[in-house]
């Protein structure tokens, strides 16, 4: 099933998702600010780069891709319908997790109308892997969690990437998620491992 997607952000994260999403047969673009600004040329190459509210009308996905200090601003301007499936792939880096709430996916949850459906996904693992779900060759851990309603499609389109994805459960496990990047990103950073890895699943 094709899905339509908008993904809001052209940075490393945002241009990944894109490329991959639409080179697994999605129909994908990217919202900026500036859509004809020569930055974005090469990630035009690739998928429509468009106005963030167009490509949000267009879609019945968006996914989020920009610095979490920007959200507030950003989803404060856009217009989400009931329905609509918004996926949180950010991170509290550079700054705090927004005071007075427990995690960035509750921070985004206040932020939506009633009846959107929020998704967290694609935050615990380094840009450079997203467009393919796969490190060195091997499907990489992908855990998600939200709303019921959305995490199904994302988790699809998580695999349609290329990733092994556990779906974790609702609201109450993004804590979780976050977690993880959090892990990833201590490895990366702190403990010098780099950013080329990913974690996998190993069954008997
Ligand atoms: N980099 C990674 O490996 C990685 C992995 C997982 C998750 N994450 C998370 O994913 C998010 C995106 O990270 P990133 O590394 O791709 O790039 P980034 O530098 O955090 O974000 C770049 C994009 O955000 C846009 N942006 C900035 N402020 C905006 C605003 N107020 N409204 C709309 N768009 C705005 C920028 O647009 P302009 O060009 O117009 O400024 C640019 O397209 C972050 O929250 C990050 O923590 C990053």
């Amino acid at each position: 099933m094709t899905v339509s997607i908008a993904v809001i952000g052209a940075g490393p994260v945002g241009a990944a998702l894109a490329r991959g999403l639409a080179g697994a047969g999605h129909d994908v673009a990217v919202g900026v600010r500036s859509p004809d600004d020569p930055k974005h040329e090469a990630v035009r190459g690739d998928v429509p780069v468009r106005a963030i509210g167009e490509a949000v009308d267009r879609a019945s996905v968006v996914v989020l891709a920009v610095p979490m200090d920007t959200l507030g601003e950003l989803l404060r301007g856009l217009v989400l319908r009931p329905g609509h499936v918004v996926v949180d792939a950010t991170n509290a880096v550079r700054h705090p997790v927004p005071a007075g709430f427990d995690t960035v996916g509750a921070y985004v949850a206040s932020l939506l109308p009633g009846g959107v459906h929020l998704v967290k996904a694609f935050n615990t693992i380094g840009a450079e892997h997203l467009r393919t779900g796969r490190v060195g060759g091997t499907a990489a851990f992908l855990p998600i969690a939200g709303d019921d309603e959305g995490r199904a499609l994302v988790a699809g389109l998580a695999r349609d990437l290329g990733f092994e994805v556990a779906e974790l459960g609702g609201r109450d496990t993004i804590r979780l998620v976050e977690d993880f990047a959090r892990l990833w990103i201590h490895l990366a950073f702190r403990c010098g491992w780099g950013r080329d890895f990913g974690f996998a699943v190993v069954r008997s």
